[in-house]
């Protein structure tokens, strides 16, 4: 091509290239929606055109969207939300009385008293008080106080926010994130994109994923030597493994924060999803406040919540928020900057939010349908966390911790040598080629267990308990027949 254009001026490139793009960008990788969904999506595609497969619908086993997988919403909270988007409703007498009261509420404390009006960019006042009045309430009384609450665009928002925050150095000096292995990819996404250095502390899968002291000691010590490690990430219950951490674990977690002066994160989006029998949810900030002055006072924690999971499952609203502990006052100031550049979270997110920690309490109309319907959704996840462990431990080649909380599986799969020869032949990681393999021949899309980390040598996959109980047990059967399938191909 000539090096002029018409007029003779010099021709010019595009300005945005992959050369001069923003490189941390091209290190940002998101399994829950790579290579393996794209070829799902196309599947579905061909399907609608008539192309005749061995399976006539695709299954997203690969991603904690409960209403994309058939969950109804809780009628209590769609009915205050709409008010809220449709005030004229507040006249029908189809709504009970305390939805009414609380969308009024919401309105009220909305600019124009429209949730169409930008609100403060923390979030709306009410809804922070109502946020810390549910945490007191969790945590059995431990005070917290609205001016430390944010809320958020989904939890994402408020993680990836924080991590902002405290990414500074260079060299060895550069902020190192501890997360964990297996991961939830939010987390190495934003470690690349910001630039940090993440540092991976391992999962043990052979005690169910459970998380020890001394593999978080080996792997500080080692990153030390390159990086300033200066934040603790935990996710608990665990995505995407599934475990819940017993109260001994996370006092040994704090105590390890505070001797090594790190910043905790405490992802705790899943805390009402809890099944095992034995297992309980303990809160971060709980157990940090019950071991006393010399912790409470000291450790600086950030713990995270959403509307996205639980029994809700509203994750398109995009509500959530962070609770901030023990933050330096000037470094808090540098947030509310922060977060004010935004403007505010979606409102209608808030307005949800607001439902979740201040649900109808038992002398309000709504209360028994709002509990049957919420105690309906937990119980049936529980019923289906406990149908995966057993049908997947049938399975020779698949094991499967048991699935005490959260909305994921995360199985152990043998995988032949040959099948991980072929694997390397066509340039796919071994789970990748598995995957895209029962992608193909079953219609069900999981994810790579190399999309969340795993140790060297292992394969895994990752799949949610989300479809419905019939829909989910021939799933889990189809992955079984297929498992076997494949291990006999290539044997
Ligand atoms: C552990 C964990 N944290 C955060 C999120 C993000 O949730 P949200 O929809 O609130 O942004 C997810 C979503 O799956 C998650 O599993």
């Amino acid at each position: 091509m000539s090096q002029t254009d018409v007029t003779g001026a010099p021709r010019r490139g595009k300005v945005l290239t992959l050369d001069t793009m923003n490189p941390n960008i091209k290190q940002v990788e998101y399994a829950v929606r790579g290579a393996i969904v794209q070829r799902a999506v196309k599947i579905e595609k061909e399907l609608r055109e008539g192309a005749k497969k061995p399976f006539t619908e695709v299954i997203k086993a690969n991603i904690g969207d409960a209403h994309a997988m058939g969950q109804k919403p809780i009628t209590f909270l769609r009915q205050v939300l709409a008010m809220c988007a449709y005030p004229e409703l507040l006249k029908d007498d189809a709504f009970p009385k305390d939805a009414k009261q609380r969308a009024q509420r919401i309105l009220e404390a909305c600019g124009g008293h429209s949730i169409g009006a930008y609100s403060a960019s923390q979030g709306i006042e009410c809804i922070r008080q109502d946020v810390s009045r549910f945490i007191e309430k969790r945590d059995g009384g431990i005070p917290s106080n609205p001016d430390n609450i944010f809320l958020s665009t989904g939890a994402s928002d408020a993680i990836v926010t924080l991590l902002k925050l405290m990414v500074s150095g260079e060299g060895r000096t550069r902020t190192g994130v501890m997360i964990s292995i297996p991961q939830y990819p939010l987390y190495s996404a934003a470690i690349a994109d910001l630039g940090a250095v993440q540092v991976s502390y391992y999962l043990d899968e052979d005690k169910c994923w459970s998380l020890d002291v001394a593999e978080l000691r080996r792997a500080l010590r080692a990153a030390r030597e390159h990086c300033h490690p200066r934040v603790l990430c935990i996710i608990n219950p665990g995505n995407p493994t599934g475990q819940v951490q017993s109260r001994q674990c996370i006092e040994d977690v704090i105590r390890f924060a505070k001797e090594e002066g790190l910043f905790l994160m405490a992802d705790e989006v899943y805390q009402d999803n809890v099944y095992a029998e034995g297992c309980k949810f303990h809160s971060f900030k709980k157990v940090l406040f019950e071991m006393g002055p010399e912790y409470s006072s000291t450790v600086e924690l950030a713990s995270f919540h959403s509307t996205s999971k639980c029994y809700m499952g509203e994750c398109g609203f995009r509500g959530g928020y962070m609770e901030i502990v023990n933050m330096d006052p000037a470094v808090k100031a540098q947030l509310v900057k922060l977060v004010s550049v935004r403007l505010c979270p979606p409102v209608p997110g808030q307005a949800l939010l607001d439902l979740v920690v201040n649900p109808p309490q038992p002398d309000e109309p709504s209360y028994s349908s709002f509990m049957k319907e919420r105690t309906a959704v937990l119980d049936a996840l529980a019923k289906k966390a406990r149908m995966t462990e057993q049908i997947f431990n049938k399975v020779p080649g698949i094991t499967c911790n048991p699935v005490q909380g959260a909305m994921y599986t995360f199985p152990r799969i043998t995988l032949p040598p040959k099948a991980i020869d072929k694997a390397k032949e066509e340039g796919q990681v071994p789970d990748m080629f598995y995957c895209m393999r029962l992608l193909e021949e079953e219609g069900i899309c999981l994810v790579p267990g190399s999309g969340f980390g795993q140790r060297e040598g292992t394969f895994h996959f990752r799949m949610t308990i989300l479809p419905p109980a019939e829909k989910l047990e021939i799933v889990l059967h189809k992955i079984s027949a297929f498992h076997q399938r494949f291990t006999k191909e290539f044997s």
